[in-house]
């Protein structure tokens, strides 16, 4: 058997699977995720641990295994958070996360230091973004230089992990592709970049590809965890190319869809092709040799996560549902509660198509794709007396699926074929936001059997790293499967191709004002 763990923004899922990919039991744990300014991000790496090590557990006591049982762990986690170590590898000051927009000057720095953006893109494949890691080590380096001075090794938030796991510090190359400091071409750190940043390359950790092993838990943390030392650890993924992973986006032509906290567009590619223009990220594939481009937008699950707990709290969590789902029979699961969301989303499927002219921008965390502005703001655009909760809701779900279509544009105007969408995470699991993607995206959309993203790709590359499979290829030939099909409805489709680009000219209306907004004191 085989464990996937991920660590994500809003909690840490481990799922535990079989040798062909069958899902065994599955345990999730949340943690607090801090803002002590508007716009920054932050989180403590010690609650990632105390979830990992609480929902390991969980698993294996549901599951009832024996120590021996669990052959190979794969790691995955979000993106571009910086965990700074000192020398004796304690944690220096809590993780600056991939939605943290404090680094724009260090973004320019970085491209100044870079020789201009189009050198950094040659060096790196991509431009110097504020979600990034490198700025995020200028700017303590800038900032907090009392801290730098201490720092003796910058890990990835699921490496972080695998260091309190194995001992090892390793990270592998999806990952590190959003570290900026990547040789993305070449899959290895970019001495030239290193040196320009004068970073010493020691402070990053050895980079293999996603299903090498990189060791095996240590004596202390298998006792922990009631698995066994002989356990080995495989590099994972970065949670974008793990979530592809499970969503079997192995091969060109198939593109997925993500809504987690943020939400994202992955295609495979066979090369490492580059946006000229730096909207789409290009990125390491999680397969040996392979690449992919993406778009983020920042606030997608979350923009409806930021309603539901700002402005939604005297409604209660609501009632325990049981509904059996026939995807997840046979799987041992925590009790899940009929949610808040599914409430909202009923209010939102309520109103008609387009909410009645209201328009939301899902900028609440500043915007990565495709406008990469730290300075853009959220805004509901359009609201009349005759607008209500439900109104609010659905303009929010509309506005982060024209966000992702925002992406998709780009993608499709680089020349990258898009033959099929699988959509996956948290949003996805809703048909009513599923039926939203194929209308606004207007493309048919597929949803997939194992919908339990990251944690899923990561479990089948540990599968890999234990020669179970040949190839991830393989793996995901063997075990991914689609579900069902959503189909745009002709007139819901045709409602948002008009509207779309009036989502688009709002923010080109409102960007100065947003730049004014984030100068005001
Ligand atoms: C990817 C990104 C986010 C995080 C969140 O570039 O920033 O998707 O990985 O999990």
């Amino acid at each position: 058997m085989y464990l996937g763990i991920d660590i994500g923004t809003s909690g840490t899922k481990t799922i535990l699977i079989d040798a062909r990919g069958k899902i065994l039991a599955e345990a999730a744990a949340s943690y607090p995720l801090y803002h002590p300014k508007p716009l920054w991000s932050e989180q403590d790496p010690d609650d990632w641990w105390q979830a990992t090590v609480k929902t390991v557990r969980q698993v294996v006591e549901m599951a009832r295994l024996k120590p021996t049982d669990v052959r190979a762990i794969g790691l995955s986690g979000q993106m571009h958070g910086s965990v700074f170590l000192n020398q004796r590898h304690q944690v220096i000051r809590r993780a600056i996360l991939w939605n943290d927009q404090r680094t724009a000057a260090e973004c320019e720095e970085m491209e100044s230091r870079a020789g201009g953006r189009r050198q950094l893109i040659r060096m790196v494949a991509n431009p110097a973004l504020t979600g990034f890691t490198a700025p995020k080590i200028l700017w303590l380096r800038n900032h907090e230089p009392r801290h730098f001075e201490r720092v003796a090794k910058i890990l990835l938030p699921k490496d972080e992990i695998r260091r309190r796991l194995t001992g090892d510090l390793a990270t592998e190359v999806s990952d590190a592709s959003g570290m900026l400091l990547l040789d993305v071409a070449k899959r290895r750190w970019s001495k030239p970049l290193l040196s320009k940043l004068e970073l010493d390359i020691d402070l990053f950790a050895t980079c293999y590809e996603s299903e090498d092993v990189t060791g095996t838990l240590t004596r202390q943390t298998a006792a922990e965890l009631g698995l066994s030392a002989n356990c080995k650890v495989v590099g994972g993924a970065g949670d974008c190319a793990a979530g592809a992973l499970g969503n079997g986006i192995v091969r060109r032509g198939l593109l997925s869809t993500s809504i987690g906290s943020s939400g994202v567009l992955f295609v495979h590619s066979d090369a490492p092709e580059v946006d000229p223009l730096g909207r789409l990220h290009t990125f390491c594939h999680a397969v040996r040799g392979k690449w992919h481009m993406m778009g983020v937008t920042l606030a997608a699950g979350a923009s409806l996560q930021w309603f539901r707990d700002q402005l939604c709290q005297e409604m209660g969590e609501g009632s325990v549902a049981k509904v059996p789902n026939p995807k997840n029979m046979g799987r041992i699961k925590q009790g899940s509660a009929k949610s808040l969301y599914d409430r909202l989303t009923a209010e939102a499927a309520a109103v008609p198509v387009g909410s009645e002219g209201l328009f939301f921008l899902p900028y609440l965390a500043g915007e990565r794709t495709p406008h990469a502005d730290p300075d853009a703001r959220g805004a509901w655009v359009g609201l009349t007396l005759a607008h209500g909760r439900g109104h609010l809701v659905r303009a929010i779900l509309e506005g982060v699926t024209y966000a992702l279509r925002d992406s998709l544009e780009i993608i499709r105007a680089c020349g990258v074929p898009v033959r099929q969408i699988r959509a996956s995470g948290g949003g996805s699991k809703s048909p009513f936001w599923r039926q939203l993607q194929a209308d606004v995206l207007g493309k048919k959309v597929y949803d997939m059997m194992a919908d339990e993203g990251p944690a899923y790709g990561v479990a089948l590359l540990a599968a890999v790293g234990d020669g179970t499979f040949k190839n991830i290829e393989e793996a995901c030939n063997a075990c991914v499967r689609t579900a069902g099909e959503t189909k745009p409805s002709p007139q819901a489709q045709r409602y948002y191709a008009s509207a779309f680009p009036v989502y688009q000219g709002l923010y080109q209306s409102l960007k100065d004002d947003f730049k004014k907004i984030a100068r005001l004191r």
